[in-house]
């Protein structure tokens, strides 16, 4: 154990400086109890005045209770004995700094506390803040966090002094696909951000401007600030308030309201009336008029060959018939408003079927499964529909209605045995099934499930 020598100068006899911290606190903190001399001890020789201390334990302490939120049971008590913590699961690795001195340097994208002499830290602790923890392929293009502890002749002065705490988080890891990004990003910023009411910064490293506009709404409802681009303000950031760095990840497209970390003990159905409040949609239940169906149109992959036929059989079944093509679905803002009048949805596989986090409760969504896709179908659409507040049906082909049997023949092992495919290599299965395949829709069996579909919604017209 290193000694602490520097603390004795402090005072001439114990007793002078029991004296002394008795009147600051008396003084200064009459009626809060904060840990003033705790810190007093640790700034000997380094300039600070008492009122500018004082403030900081006072930012700190206000947030400190938030930020225990975003930590299990052991870990909370880490956060108050070192005023750090990080919690790490299969999928998100979050960490959170509360300290006075707390800063950030946005050009090294450091997180720097002070050095604590009784158990110096041997090395800084390293993240991704990207919700893919479990795959390094994901990770390799998003910028390391470190966090850091500092002697503190060697912390920088503050070029800002923040009054909220920090977020850093990034979203390098699947640019521009809708999925990727409520899933990865959205939803855990949901999750880790909300319950600080706006009172929080965001730093988005890796800062991409067409992340930040194409979810403005969503942004701008989680926190009062505008969102920090790291790379043009590199600066140091204080933020005695605290820090956090990662995202917290529940499951896919999903929040699960009873985990241990949760910290606004939000709900699905919670962040949906989140999202209708930042897109101001009117309709949050299904309508009771003629069925609104959006049918997603992909053109690249997973292509329906035969969308005419497949939108007269919808018609004669009462439904209204609205196509959205890829175009279309790019701005949020705009294309929001035309799920949320939707009574139905139908695609195949594919990022377009996020959109059901706009429809209205009640609402029926209507996956077409392409072959080999069943897994990926059910886990990332199928099983979170629910906690939407909207039904799911599922409509899997058979093979006949698969471009590749036309181009492998029936016999091939990529018809009879897609997870054998799968096992040769992730890509080699991606190829095939997920770039490489369109689908003919048998109408008259599809049929089926969309009149299904109809019911769930009412027969009113
Ligand atoms: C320094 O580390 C020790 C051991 O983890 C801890 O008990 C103590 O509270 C820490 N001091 C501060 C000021 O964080
Ligand atoms: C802290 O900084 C001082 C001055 O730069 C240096 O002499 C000392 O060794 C440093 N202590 C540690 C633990 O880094
Ligand atoms: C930030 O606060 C520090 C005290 O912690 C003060 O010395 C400094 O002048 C402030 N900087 C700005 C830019 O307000
Ligand atoms: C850098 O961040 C500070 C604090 O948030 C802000 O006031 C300033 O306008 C930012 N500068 C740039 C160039 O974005
Ligand atoms: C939600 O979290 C709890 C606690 O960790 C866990 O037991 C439960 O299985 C989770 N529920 C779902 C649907 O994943
Ligand atoms: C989306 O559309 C809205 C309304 O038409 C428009 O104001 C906004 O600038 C568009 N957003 C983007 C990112 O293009
Ligand atoms: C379409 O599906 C029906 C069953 O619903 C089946 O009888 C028919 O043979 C199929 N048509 C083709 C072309 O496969």
């Amino acid at each position: 154990m290193e000694k602490e020598p520097k603390r004795l100068l402090y005072g001439a006899t114990p007793l002078v400086f029991l004296l002394l911290i008795t009147l600051l606190y008396t003084q200064l903190f009459a009626s809060t109890s904060l840990p003033f001399n705790r810190w007093m001890q640790r700034l000997t020789n380094w300039k600070v005045t008492d009122s500018t201390l004082s403030e900081a334990i006072k930012c700190q302490e206000s947030f400190k209770p938030s930020l225990r939120k975003l930590l299990k049971g052991e870990d909370q008590s880490k956060l108050e004995a070192n005023g750090f913590a990080c919690d790490l699961d299969f999928y998100s690795m979050v960490c959170v700094a509360s300290e006075p001195f707390l800063r950030i340097d946005t050009t090294r994208m450091t997180v720097e506390m002070l050095l604590n002499q009784t158990c110096p830290q041997d090395k800084p602790v390293r993240i991704k803040p990207y919700a893919r923890q479990d795959s390094s392929v994901i990770l390799k293009d998003t910028t390391p966090v470190e966090i850091m502890q500092q002697n503190i002749s060697s912390l920088a002065a503050c070029e800002y002094n923040h009054t909220v705490p920090a977020v850093i988080f990034s979203s390098s890891g699947f640019r521009g696909n809708m999925f990727h990004e409520f899933n990865e990003v959205i939803i855990p910023l949901y999750i880790t951000s909300r319950h600080f009411e706006s009172n929080v910064q965001l730093i988005l490293s890796d800062y991409n401007p067409l992340f930040v506009s194409r979810y403005a709404q969503i942004l701008s409802h989680l926190s009062g600030y505008q969102v920090m681009n790291p790379a043009t303000n590199g600066s140091i950031h204080c933020f005695p308030g605290g820090a956090v760095v990662g995202l917290k990840f529940h499951d896919f497209l999903s929040i699960n309201i009873s985990s241990s970390i949760n910290p606004g003990g939000y709900s699905m159905l919670d962040f949906k009336k989140f999202l209708q409040d930042s897109y101001n949609l009117k309709e949050t239940q299904v309508s009771t008029k003629k069925p609104k169906l959006l049918l997603i149109s992909r053109v690249k992959s997973r292509a329906f060959l035969n969308e005419e036929e497949m939108v007269n059989m919808m018609e004669e079944l009462g439904f209204d018939i609205v196509i959205a093509r890829p175009k279309q679905m790019s701005n949020l803002t705009e294309f929001s408003q035309l799920v949320s009048s939707c009574s139905v949805m139908v695609g195949a596989h594919g990022a377009g079927l996020t959109n059901e986090l706009f429809l209205p409760v009640g609402a029926v969504v209507v996956q077409v499964v392409p072959l080999g896709l069943e897994w990926a179908s059910a886990v990332y659409f199928g099983e979170p529909a629910g906690a939407m507040g909207v039904h799911y049906l599922e409509y899997r082909i058979q093979p006949e209605e698969s471009s590749l049997i036309d181009t492998y023949g029936r016999s091939d092992e990529v018809i009879a045995d897609p997870e054998s495919v799968f096992a040769k290599s992730f890509e080699a299965g991606r190829a095939v099934y997920i770039t490489g395949q369109n689908l003919k829709i048998n109408v008259s069996r599809f049929r089926e499930t969309l009149v299904q579909a109809r019911l769930l919604v009412g027969n009113d017209s």
